[in-house]
């Protein structure tokens, strides 16, 4: 009877699994934007700190049980005589078995409580920055009680005072996770969820939502950016300038929004008070949108304003049916809001 080769069909699958593997840890970076191990914040240092002693604990054991099962392994394995010597209880083994894993829970625990409680403390130091965050099917809103500022996708902090997360859930449950400055806090209706930290260094760093919430969850993101102290200050003061008013086609481009669907859902002060999408008094200012799906640019800004839903699945902004020459109008107006 002919047997098929099996060989090559062997080969085959041992060749793809290593292309699969090199493919699929090409996408692990250790400093990529969305790293927890990059500690940009006294939060995530600390708890970087726990996983360094959780790391290094869990190698030394598997070094250990590694170790003994190949001297196990060589020294006991099956020769012509050898007979196993039955063993029937132990004391100084069974309790050096007991105390040992006791010992190793209890250096992995005390670390892990400490970092817990420092960072789950109800009350924020007095002179932390308050930030509401707000997660919506699917973007995010920043409000700013003590600033009386508002925006949407993009906060800005900054570096070196403590901020403090409020997390505010008006909508379905999401999670708010921005890895490089650490946390990850569910974002829950009827229950207010904080998040401490200090950013210790400027930069723009990037979230996401961590926490299933519909057709378009993937695409909510986030950004936070952390600015020197003048920076912020500026950053305040821009917004909380009045919004800019257009000219040429952004002109043309007010009039539709304020005579469009647009005006019950968004607020540009001064034209619009709607409370369901996001503020737009100074839309043009933020690097991106569309919850950090696109950059701001006015043609980005008119496909989406005709068309929402086909751009990102679930939108609840809905196809208004304007002209070609409306959206790039409209786009003109918003992509002007600095
Ligand atoms: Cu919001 Cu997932």
């Amino acid at each position: 009877m002919n047997r098929l080769p099996t060989q090559p069909l062997g080969l085959c699958l041992r060749a793809a699994l290593v292309v699969a593997a090199a493919v699929l840890a090409s996408g692990c970076a250790f400093d990529g934007p969305m790293s927890t191990l990059v500690a940009r914040s006294d939060l995530n240092r600390s708890i970087l700190s726990v996983y360094r002693i959780i790391t290094w604990a869990t190698v030394i054991i598997g070094l250990l049980v590694f170790v003994i099962l190949a001297v196990v392994l060589l020294r006991f394995r099956e020769r012509p005589g050898l007979v196993a010597h039955q063993i029937h209880g132990h004391t100084a083994l069974e309790i050096a078995w007991t105390i040992a894993p006791a010992l190793v829970l209890l250096i992995i625990a005390i670390p892990t409580i400490q970092v817990i409680f420092r960072t789950q403390t109800a009350a924020a130091p007095q002179n932390a920055l308050e930030v509401r965050v707000r997660g919506w099917q699917w973007w995010w809103e920043f409000r700013y009680p003590s600033l009386d500022v508002v925006t949407a996708n993009e906060a800005h902090v900054p570096v070196g005072q403590p901020i403090v997360f409020v997390m505010e859930g008006p909508d379905v449950i999401h999670s708010f996770w921005v890895p490089q400055l650490g946390g990850k806090r569910d974002v829950v209706p009827g229950r207010l969820n904080r998040i401490t930290l200090t950013p210790e260094h400027p930069g723009e760093y990037w979230g996401q939502c961590a926490e299933f919430c519909g057709a378009s969850h993937a695409n909510m993101q986030l950004r936070v950016v952390v600015d020197e102290p003048a920076a912020f200050d500026r950053w305040v003061a821009a917004q909380k300038a009045p919004a800019p008013e257009p000219s040429g086609d952004g002109a043309a481009g007010k009039e539709i929004y304020a005579r469009s669907a647009c005006v019950g859902c968004h607020t540009i002060r001064g034209v619009s008070a709607g409370v369901l999408g996001p503020d737009l008094t100074h839309f043009g200012s933020r690097t991106l949108f569309g919850a950090g799906l696109w950059p701001t640019t006015a043609d980005n800004v008119a496909a989406w304003v005709k068309d929402p839903p086909a751009l990102k699945p679930g939108a609840k902004m809905p196809n208004l049916h304007l002209s070609d020459a409306d959206s790039k109008a409209v786009a003109a107006y918003l992509v002007g809001l600095k």
